[in-house]
């Protein structure tokens, strides 16, 4: 017996239960061929049920002689093994650090059970926390000196423009006009600090509704030697989200983009599902994965740890607001922001809950 799950791909009964998992799980069968993976295990091993089923566990994995190596060992001694801290590539070759538990089982035809924690993902998570509790205190501080600056300032102005009235020459008014065009630079950089504080006006929106709106409103103002591509999976269900919100997110990280790139370059506008995901501390079943990949010079190095806190610019008359600013909005969505960056390619991926 079998079930049908999203993808349409068939799931035994017996198995129904592990698809829940957060845990990554290989079954094995007597011939150690793959006879099972739960969708934690296609998450982090990137590769799709559909493919490995069926295949010998050394053709399943990109290089699996620890595992092999593993499963004799638990085939000889007829007793569980774990292998603490190993890197095993997922099946783009990218490097994960595991720890994996292959368990021999009496069940059916399946005949091992493979358990694969990611070491790395606890170490991010722990650190993600840090970082968040730390950006919600460093927004705090920023709000509460942006109420303070705010204030005076207006008054500062309203007094240069009342003195400039007075001014018994008019090139005394060079003064007054310094003070007055600083005063509404800081007052602009003041707003820009004090906005993510709106709740979000959730409304059932689809994310290539969001996406539509920034590329049209990115192409008016750009110029001609910038191409925007779109790479969507229209499959994809309603967020239930603010749409501007997700619009001004969206519009910060792409504008970065183009400016980066000076004009001329490339940017991907990429959508997929994702399945069972931990955000920021929660398990979601399903994600909506949004990317906006670049092909310009990277982030510089100097503030690229950086660069989702205030203030933090690489850009000539950046304030530094455009990145904390996105980052505030998609964690109002239980959403996160990761970015990857080297020179000719640089991805944000922005992953949203999708939840009912
Ligand atoms: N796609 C990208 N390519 C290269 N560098 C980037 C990219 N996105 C962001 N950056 C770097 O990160 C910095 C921070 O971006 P952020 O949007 O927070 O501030 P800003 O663009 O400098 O100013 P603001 O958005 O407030 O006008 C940028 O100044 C830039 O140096
Ligand atoms: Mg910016």
């Amino acid at each position: 017996m079998s079930a049908n799950d999203d993808a349409g791909f068939m799931v035994p009964y017996t198995f129904l239960g592990l698809e829940h998992l957060a845990t990554a799980v290989v079954l094995l069968d007597r011939d150690f061929c793959v006879r099972y993976v739960n969708p934690s295990a296609e998450n982090l091993f990137k590769f799709s049920s559909k493919h490995v089923v069926g295949i010998p566990l050394p053709q399943a994995f990109l290089d699996a002689e620890i595992l092999s190596r593993a499963v004799d060992f638990v085939q000889t001694h007829h007793a569980c093994f774990t292998e603490h801290e190993i890197t095993l590539p997922d099946s783009s070759g990218h490097a994960l650090s595991v720890s994996c538990t292959v368990t021999p089982v009496e069940a059916g035809d399946v005949g091992l059970i493979m358990e694969f924690h990611q070491i790395d993902k606890q170490i991010k998570i722990a650190r993600e926390e840090r970082m968040l509790l730390q950006q919600q205190s460093n927004r705090e501080l920023l709000r509460n000196l942006a109420h303070e600056i705010k204030n005076p300032l207006g008054g500062l102005r309203g007094a240069a423009q009342l003195l400039e009235h007075e001014l018994p020459r008019a090139n005394l008014r060079e003064y007054t006009q310094v003070i007055i065009k600083e005063a509404d630079r800081l007052q602009s950089l003041m707003e820009r600090l004090l906005t993510p504080h709106q709740l979000p006006q959730l409304q059932q929106v689809n994310i290539h509704e969001v996406l539509e709106r920034v590329r049209s409103l990115t192409l008016a103002e750009t110029p001609q030697g910038i191409v925007i591509r779109r790479d969507y999976d229209l499959s994809l269900p309603d967020l239930l989200a603010d749409p501007e919100q997700l619009i001004q997110a969206v519009l910060n990280i792409v504008r970065n983009a183009v400016q980066a790139m000076h004009g001329k370059g490339e940017i991907i506008l990429h959508t997929r599902i994702a399945r069972q995901v931990t955000l920021v501390k929660k398990r979601y079943r399903l994600a909506i994965m949004a990317q906006i990949i670049d092909n310009g010079p990277g982030i510089p190095e100097a503030i690229s740890e950086r660069i989702f806190y205030p203030l933090v610019s690489g850009r000539e008359g950046g304030s530094g607001m455009g990145l904390t600013l996105a980052q505030t909005l998609i964690n109002q969505h239980q959403g996160t922001i990761e970015c990857e960056s080297r020179p000719g390619r640089t991805c944000f991926t922005l992953l949203l809950p999708i939840v009912h």
